[in-house]
């Protein structure tokens, strides 16, 4: 069996173990890795991700109750139940209010939800900066809504999902990693402008190789200073009088600081170059111009360290590390978030093993760490499987 059997079986006797019937069907929906344009997304700006090849894996089918009753195979096979006639509210623990969330927002677009049986499966390491929830909440968005015989497009799957960990879960997170999830193309990065949520698919040149460097320490967005950037852009954005960090040039950055205090001078500092960056990006990776996507990922991290402060002194050693193996054949950067989980390197496939060998001997023997590094593939979107 392949990856994506196995996670279809765990979802399938999960299932049967649980509610004792067979599922009447499958969906799939990826994590994503940002290649580039971190924290753009809820300024409006551009972004860069691609769907990866982990995913949430969702059985879903008939209920005879008036419930949607949830089993997660992943968190010890616990079990979720809430009635569709009354209204959802939040659970504790996490998993169960992605689900919950999703339901509700459904609910609120007018969909009506039909009784369900689900269980759950994926292999998106969580908490890893690889959007395990969006993949969670996209795949119970596309569920739901094909079992109640709902169709909805893409885009608005990813709002669902989004609104749901907006106004649900807690977490203030843009729109770039449920549309990756959702929309993308197998083979291609997402170029998705965040304002008109267009989006199309960047093919990534066949010489190169993607790979991920997980650095083994995790965190939670609802629990990290996340809300706090997402703040601090929009009291820039008021400084300047614009709607958004979008809107703003270079020039205009400088021209028009006047009193605006240093953090969040550079802050919006980082979010307009990042922007500049993913135009740039766009070709480069189509053309595999390793030594321009050397520099604009080298630029990007730095950015992210220096300006908008959200990488950690282990993911700034280990981009320096792989940087240094990789020099002008590829780029490497801090991705998703910050404040840990994982670097993306963006290579000439021939220099791939190099880095991982290099992460897993060299980094993990001097930081004594546990960082994984693999190579990954540009995934498709969400959709039924099986
Ligand atoms: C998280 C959020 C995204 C985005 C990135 C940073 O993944 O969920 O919306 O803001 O961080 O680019």
């Amino acid at each position: 069996m392949n990856r994506r059997e196995l996670l279809m079986d765990r979802a399938r006797s999960a299932y049967r173990d649980a509610f004792g019937a067979e599922p009447t069907r499958l969906v799939a929906a990826p994590g994503r890795v940002n290649l580039i344009g971190e924290h753009c997304d809820y300024n409006d700006g551009l972004v860069l991700p691609c769907a990866i090849d982990r995913e949430t894996v969702i059985a879903i089918g008939e209920s005879s109750s008036a419930e949607i009753s949830t089993v997660a195979a992943d968190f010890g096979f616990e079990r979720d139940a809430f009635g569709i006639n009354q209204t959802i509210t939040p659970a504790g623990e996490d998993w169960k209010n992605h689900v919950r969330g999703v339901a509700h927002m459904l609910r609120q677009r007018g969909i009506e939800l039909r009784p369900a049986q689900i269980a759950i499966s994926g292999d998106v390491p969580i908490g890893a900066g690889l959007s395990s929830s969006a993949s969670l909440g996209v795949a119970a968005a596309l569920a739901l809504t094909m079992h109640s015989n709902a169709a909805l497009t893409a885009t608005e799957l990813a709002l669902v999902a989004q609104r749901s960990e907006n106004d649900f879960v807690g977490c203030a997170c843009g729109i770039m990693d449920q549309l990756a999830s959702a929309a993308s193309t197998a083979g291609s990065a997402t170029l998705i402008d965040c304002r008109t949520l267009d989006y199309r698919a960047v093919p990534i040149a066949d010489s190169l190789a993607i790979v991920i460097i997980d650095s083994g320490v995790r965190r939670t967005l609802t629990e990290s200073p996340f809300n706090t950037r997402r703040a601090e852009c929009e009291a820039a954005a008021r400084h300047y009088g614009v709607a958004a960090l979008r809107d703003l040039s270079r020039a205009d950055l400088d021209e028009n600081r006047q009193n605006l205090d240093e953090t969040l001078f550079r802050r919006a500092r980082h979010v307009v170059t990042e922007i500049e960056r993913v135009r740039q990006a766009e070709a480069a990776i189509a053309g595999a111009d390793l030594p321009a996507l050397a520099q604009l990922m080298q630029d990007s991290h730095r950015s992210l360290r220096d300006d908008f402060e959200v990488s950690i002194p282990q993911i700034d050693r280990l981009v320096d590390m792989v940087g240094d193996t990789i020099g002008e054949r590829g780029g490497v950067r801090m991705t998703g978030a910050g404040f840990g989980g994982c670097v993306v390197a963006v290579t000439d496939a021939d220099v791939a093993p190099e880095v991982i060998a290099r992460v897993e001997t060299g980094y993990n023997a001097a930081a004594d760490a546990n960082a994984r590094a693999a190579v990954y593939a540009a995934a498709s979107g969400a959709g039924p499987v099986g």
